[in-house]
């Protein structure tokens, strides 16, 4: 049986050059400190605010290694933790990313992770309390966690039903750090920065955004992402003309009915005409 533990190098996983990340409250400080006593930390709000991006921008100004996982719901606890593989010399022990993270000391964020099932949810458990240890059932180790091992998990509180949700006995191992779409000015800015459209032309973005915000529960499920804005903006700045371009990014993606669409469509006129 070989071993694979030679081969984890931090250095693939560190974040090359800072994020642009453009703080809204004191969530850096906030996280930092969370760090400092590596509380494992729940991050909640909206799809496209922002939540990744910040994780990348903290892992790069602590400057630990990233390990990402996109989570759903086909995921096993193996996918996780590891699993044997078999190859021409015989079986092989693969770690999985959970179990790489423990291992160097990286930050490990688990993204959606409601998506998984609750046996899979489990196994993060004995790393997320004072024990910091994994077990890997299949393979009869114990790993303790590196002492710079932090864990992080994204939850989108819209879509949770009740038969999918987080235990408390897994949400109550978290610290938790709210997000929301940003106020309009640090919107705006984030817009022109990412995209390269001028001030005015994301003020008009973030103010049909705002107009479908107010939307949310009344027709749409969902109001327009910050990620959909700098979509908008990328392909106005590329000489899209706004309207085409904003229905493209902030009215088909969002919503299937006629109506609905009109209403955005209506939005969108009404600063861009
Ligand atoms: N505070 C911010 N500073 C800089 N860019 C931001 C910020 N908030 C949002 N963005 C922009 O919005 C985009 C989407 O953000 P991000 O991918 O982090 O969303 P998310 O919350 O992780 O969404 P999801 O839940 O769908 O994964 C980013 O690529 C970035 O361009
Ligand atoms: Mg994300």
């Amino acid at each position: 049986m070989s071993e694979n533990k030679a081969s984890i190098d931090p250095k693939a996983y560190m974040v090359k050059s800072e994020p642009y990340y453009e703080a809204v409250a004191d969530e850096v400080e906030l996280y930092g400190a969370a760090y400092n006593v590596r509380m494992p930390m729940m991050l909640k709000g909206p799809t496209g605010c922002g939540k990744s991006r910040f994780v990348e921008y903290m892992a790069w100004s602590l400057g630990k290694p990233l390990i990402t996982v996109a989570c759903n719901e086909d995921m096993t606890a193996s996918d996780l933790v590891g699993r044997f593989l078999l190859d021409k010399d015989g079986t092989k022990w693969q770690d999985g990313p959970l179990t790489t993270a423990a291992r160097m000391g990286a930050i490990c964020y688990l993204d959606e992770v409601v998506e998984a099932r609750q046996d899979t949810t489990v196994v993060i458990h004995p790393l997320t309390d004072h024990r910091r240890v994994l077990p890997l059932d299949k393979k009869g180790e114990l790993v303790e966690a590196h002492p710079d091992f932090q864990l992080v998990i994204s939850y989108n509180p819209g879509y949770q039903s009740l038969m999918k949700d987080l235990k408390q006995s897994t949400k109550q191992r978290f610290g938790g750090l709210d997000f929301d779409y940003p106020g309009e000015k640090i919107e705006t800015q984030i817009i022109s920065k990412e995209s390269g459209v001028d001030q005015a032309t994301a003020g008009k973005l973030v103010q049909i955004a705002h107009r479908a915000r107010n939307l949310k529960g009344h027709g749409l499920d969902e109001g327009i992402s910050t990620r959909l804005l700098v979509y908008a903006g990328q392909l106005i700045s590329k000489g899209v003309a706004p309207v085409a371009a904003c229905n493209m990014t902030m009215v088909t993606p969002l919503t299937d009915d006629p109506d609905m669409r009109d209403t955005l469509k209506a939005a969108v006129q009404t600063f861009f005409s």
